[in-house]
């Protein structure tokens, strides 16, 4: 069999598995995960219970997104850090009940308005693990000191990762129980420049991650710490290529979650995301300034050419001026999760185009790992 044999790449993969895939879950806390897969953090309201919930049950690692999480509850236009906190709660019992043996966590952004307060609920109710991206967590162990939550930093560089494992070891005397790195080919807001996903998308972030490989065996000792890796992980190859070429530990999947029975956007959403073409996907600015990835359609094409009031300001991103901004991004997150698509603004990866049906979770786990699923 040559290697342009499409039938080589499968077979490589499965004696890979066979080998490594099969036996290793990742480490949280005192708990391990049978596959080694975390479903990314999906807000608003794309990832909750359900999904979290369905992924958690199957071995891998569930997390709920706590962005603007109580945008259903009557008092959240009034109150919108007292609703997230209620539904913090509310969310994390319904997945504990999906997934009573399995591991949830939370998706918590540090640019959020109310985030350590956000964090210490998460934790005290009882989550596994605390995920935390756009921006660096440097206290995040102050806010879960004295509760068994693993916890997770996302970065997206070597330099990154450096600064967080010297801080923690500094400022706590501990290290980020994993790595997720998050690359460009990512969903929602990415932590680079639009030149940037041109010039290291794709495999050319490889050598990013290498590099970041070496800082988690640096700081991790005998044991280097486990290296997550998300963004544009879709299929077999995708997982291959993460955990056998590169050596990560496990990998971060969100994109390929969405078009599942599961998930806990709206039917309107995933029929975008079947409907995308690739020309569809396209990088966009969102109102505080940062790159995000989402479905072209009626609302960017409005958004780019006039100013959308803001009617009230929901407390999300710390750093916003609603007197400055050319749309609410709650409001238009929320249109979606509510599947008012003329007014909303649909994150995805940059492979979202590539979703063709409507699956079970426990399919799409099956179909990435089928000899490390586990017995149900
Ligand atoms: C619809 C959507 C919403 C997302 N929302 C968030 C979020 O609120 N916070 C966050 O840290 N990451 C968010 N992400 C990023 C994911 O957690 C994940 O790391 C990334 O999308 C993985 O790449 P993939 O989608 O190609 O699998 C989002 C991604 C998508 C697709």
């Amino acid at each position: 069999m040559s290697e342009k044999d499409p039938g080589w790449k499968d077979l490589k993969i499965k004696t890979a598995e066979k080998n490594a895939l099969r036996i290793k879950g990742l480490p949280v806390g005192r708990k391990q995960s049978k596959l080694p897969v975390i479903q990314g953090g999906m807000g608003v309201g794309i990832s909750l219970s359900g999904l979290a919930g369905a992924v958690a049950s199957c071995g891998g690692i569930g997390l709920i997104s706590a962005a603007q999480i109580g945008f259903r509850r009557p008092e959240f236009d009034r109150d919108p850090v007292s609703a997230n906190i209620a539904s913090i709660k509310e969310e994390f019992q319904k997945a504990r009940k999906i997934a009573p043996e399995g591991i949830i966590g939370f998706n918590i952004m540090v640019a959020m308005h109310g985030y350590e307060t956000y964090v210490k609920t998460a934790a005290e109710a009882g989550a596994d693990l605390i995920v935390c991206g756009a921006g660096l967590p440097v206290d995040l162990p102050a806010y879960t000191a004295g509760t068994p939550a693993a916890l997770a930093p996302v970065i997206s560089s070597a330099r990154a990762a450096e600064l967080i494992c010297r801080m923690w070891k500094h400022r706590y005397q501990r290290l980020p129980d994993l790595l997720i790195v998050e690359g460009p080919e990512a969903g929602g807001h990415l932590g680079f420049s639009p030149e940037e996903v041109e010039e290291k998308g794709g495999r050319r972030f490889d050598e990013e991650i290498k590099r970041i490989l070496a800082v988690a065996e640096t700081y991790g000792g005998n044991e280097a710490i486990p290296v997550v890796l998300a963004g544009g992980i879709y299929d077999r190859a995708d997982v291959f290529h993460a955990m056998e070429e590169l050596g990560a530990t496990g990998v971060q999947i969100a994109t390929r979650l969405v078009t599942t029975e599961e998930c806990d956007a709206p039917s309107a959403y995933k029929q975008a995301y079947l409907n995308a073409k690739k020309e569809d996907i396209v990088l966009t600015k969102s109102p505080v300034g940062m790159p995000g990835r989402a479905i072209r359609n009626e609302f960017l094409r409005r958004a780019a050419k006039e100013q959308i009031p803001v009617k009230a300001c929901h407390k999300c991103l710390k750093k916003c001026d609603p007197t400055k901004i050319p749309y609410c991004i709650t409001d238009a997150l929320i249109h979606a999760a509510r599947g008012e698509m003329e007014d909303a603004l649909i994150f995805c990866g940059s492979n979202a185009w590539r979703a063709e049906k409507i699956e079970r979770v426990e399919d799409v786990l099956r179909e990435l790992f089928p000899l490390s699923f586990p017995e149900r």
